[in-house]
């Protein structure tokens, strides 16, 4: 059995280090398209393209079950791979839907009306492609009312964080944030709406302040794949034992990926 991860490069490391803290028994395999990073300058048609292409890479380790550990691609893509593409036998899962659900206090398969909630006042931080998708604000709208969201797209710092420029991504993101309170001054909670921005989780918190509530992915994509497995066994894949690929460098992703996970990864060549 094994589930395979997804993200155009770094990023979706932050996912898989939170599904193997919850469920260590569990072999990923990550494939990082590092070659093709960022997805968040591309067009829709170019995501759709590069993703199919990443997730039938991982089915081909025996991964059934592949989760899009990317905004980007499951904000650009993830709709038309389920509408058109997606065989039977296979699941393809995005990070959207469980970050969403937390913030509007749901469960899984809660399909109540929309609905006022704690929060007024979302800011979202997520790449240029994921902003101009809207789908955070459509998935939203389907399960609350009254909640005001202002996007910021954060142009630089997914290339700054592929290159391992920590601090030139601090310092895109302090102006990414500024901007963003120059137009919404007291956001009560903030989205980081791409996996790789809890790798700059600390520079975000600094420039929003101690009273944002700043909400990152991996902890809810972990705890919703693991109900999700308890669900439906049957998409664990016949893959055995996990693996981190790249299309990019080797050598060169995993220095990256150790200097921001603070841990060896040591990536082979898909
Ligand atoms: N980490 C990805 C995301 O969550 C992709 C960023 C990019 O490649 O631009 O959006």
């Amino acid at each position: 059995m094994a589930v395979g991860v997804f993200d155009s490069g770094l990023g979706g490391l932050t996912v898989h280090q939170a599904i193997a803290a919850r469920l260590p028994d569990l072999p990923l395999v990550y494939l990082g398209d590092n070659a093709h990073a960022p997805y968040g300058v591309r067009t829709a048609d170019d995501i759709f393209d590069l993703t199919c292409r990443g997730v039938e890479r991982l089915w081909a380790e025996g991964c059934d079950l592949v989760i899009l550990a990317c905004n980007t691609a499951s904000a650009a893509a993830l709709k038309r791979m389920q509408e058109t593409w997606l065989a039977d036998d296979k699941r393809v899962l995005g990070v959207f839907v469980p970050m969403i659900e937390a913030l509007t206090e749901r469960r899984w398969g809660d399909n109540s009306p929309p609905r006022q909630v704690a929060v007024n006042n979302v800011a979202l931080f997520a790449t240029p492609a994921t902003v101009a998708s809207r789908a955070f604000q459509r998935e939203l709208a389907f399960r609350a009312v009254g909640v005001d969201v202002e996007a910021q797209p954060c142009g630089g710092v997914v290339d700054a964080i592929e290159m391992g420029d920590e601090m030139l991504a601090e310092a895109l993101v302090t102006s990414h944030v500024e901007a963003l309170l120059r137009r919404m001054p007291h956001p009560e909670a903030a989205i980081l709406g791409c996996t790789h921005y809890p790798l700059m989780e600390r520079a975000f918190q600094r420039a929003l302040g101690p009273q944002v509530k700043v909400y990152s992915q991996a902890g809810l994509v972990a705890e919703s794949l693991a109900d999700y497995l308890t669900r439906r066994p049957q998409f664990l894949g016949s893959g055995a034992g996990g693996r981190y690929l790249t299309t990019g460098d080797p050598a060169r992703v995993s220095g990256k990926a150790t200097q921001f996970l603070r841990r060896p990864i040591p990536f082979e060549a898909a």
